[in-house]
């Protein structure tokens, strides 16, 4: 078989080396790719939705994966069926899961599926009403998608008014959402739309400093499997991810390929923060090299609604990534820094990197994600900073702390 998948950054590369480890795929093209997935994986720039279409039929491609959630939005699965080309990824329509944060609110309050109370705002003074109603902290949501910006956490009414200035209020309106106390993390369904098969638990770290400070990002490293949050996986299953997949089959569109679950483990239990309609990045960094199951055979089953006849397999190690970033993000940051690294280093996945004279250099705000797989937590993080240091370019940010948050303390609500 031959696979294109398609997407730019480390979720991406992961993908890629987790389909080239299977031995019924042929070649994996990656598109656009980047300067570092190029040394391993054909890249190619296909721009267009019909520039993709007449790549996989030119290169006889049976599949293709679609990493980021922008595609989605865009409509790519739906123009690739219609074409005849087997894709995994949720339609557009499905996609407001994650494109459309009213969308996803709305069918969480119909299914009764536990996430934070909110309220729909259609004007600035109307989102400051209900703001000082829910108390503060307040949680307000830009509706559709945002590049991590859309969400910000304010404690009082200057905050609350900054907010709402700098965020977009859309023609739904704007989420005002009470602040959910508790400790993150996210689980992922491959689905055919009917059954589904969960996979490890993974954690984020999204803010960008030590101690889950400084600004939001799209993640600065994580690590799977989660083992404080397995005790809640079958009421996870039953009280979000089913009636979640019924909410959208009784709307008439099913959705398939991967549902992945931003839940707070509250003391009340697990809530939905958010949907995304893909894998996370950096979470598919860590989950997919323990995948044990070939990757090949759950996208077939997902096409063929027959994910319910798939064992999801996963080795009973620990991995653990470190995000490499650019000093500066996620704001501005200097670009064109060269990377020096061993040449040899595995489990080195690349986002904002492009290619230069004498290699590579810095391109984006995350720059690669050093992930290492030991047989415990430790392990795994001793190997990944080991990996981490190894790597260095002008300005260089990491986080010190992956891996380390207590889960078990705040889920006494302690935070
Ligand atoms: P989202 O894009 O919805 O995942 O939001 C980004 C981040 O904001 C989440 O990962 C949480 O850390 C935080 N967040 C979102 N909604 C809430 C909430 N209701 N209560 C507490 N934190 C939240
Ligand atoms: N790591 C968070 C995301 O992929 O949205």
């Amino acid at each position: 078989m031959n696979i294109l998948v398609i997407g730019s950054g480390g979720r991406e590369h992961s993908l890629a080396e987790c389909f080239a480890k299977s031995k019924k795929v042929a070649k994996v093209y990656v598109s656009p790719g980047n300067a570092g997935i190029a040394k391993y994986y054909e890249c190619v720039k296909l721009p267009k939705q019909e520039d993709i279409c007449n790549f996989c039929r030119q290169n006889t491609i049976d599949l293709v994966f679609i990493g980021p959630e922008q595609p989605i939005a865009e409509g790519l699965s739906d123009y690739l069926w219609e074409k005849g080309i087997s894709v995994i990824a949720p339609s557009k329509f499905a996609g407001q899961l994650e494109t459309s944060k009213i969308f996803a609110k709305d069918l969480m309050q119909k299914s009764k599926i536990p996430t934070a109370r909110y309220q729909i705002a259609r004007t600035v003074e109307q989102a400051l009403e209900l703001i000082e109603n829910f108390g503060y902290p307040a949680v307000i949501k830009a509706d559709g998608l945002a590049g991590g910006k859309g969400v910000i956490i304010v404690s009082d009414l200057n905050e609350a008014e900054d907010a709402l200035n700098k965020i977009t209020i859309s023609a739904r309106g704007v989420i005002v959402e009470e602040f959910l106390k508790g400790w993150e993390v996210s689980l992922f369904a491959f689905t055919d739309g009917v059954n589904f098969k969960t996979t490890l638990f993974a954690q984020d770290h999204k803010q960008l400093y030590d101690g889950d400070r400084g600004p939001n990002t799209g993640g600065m490293g994580a690590y799977a499997p989660v083992p404080e949050a397995e005790k809640y996986r079958s009421k996870i299953e039953k009280e979000i991810v089913e009636p979640t997949l019924k909410a959208m089959r009784d709307m008439g569109y099913p959705y398939k390929g991967i549902l992945y679950c931003g839940l707070m483990i509250t003391r009340e239990g697990p809530k939905i923060v958010e949907y995304n309609c893909r894998l996370g990045d950096p979470e598919a960094q860590v989950i997919l090299p323990l995948l044990e199951t070939d990757l090949v055979d759950i996208c077939q089953a997902i096409l063929q609604s027959e994910i319910n006849k798939i064992e999801l397999k996963f080795s009973d190690k620990t991995a653990l990534g470190v995000v490499l970033a650019s000093g500066g993000y996620p704001l501005s940051y200097q670009k064109g820094f060269p990377l020096i690294m061993p040449s040899t280093l595995s489990g080195i996945y690349f986002s904002g990197v492009a290619d230069a004279e004498n290699g590579l250099v810095t391109s984006g705000g995350r720059v690669l994600c050093a992930v290492g797989v030991g047989k415990d937590l430790n392990e795994a993080r001793e190997e990944a900073y080991s990996k981490a240091q190894q790597i260095t370019f002008e300005n260089r940010i990491f986080r010190q702390d992956i891996g380390l948050r207590n889960n078990t303390l705040l889920d006494n609500g302690d935070k």
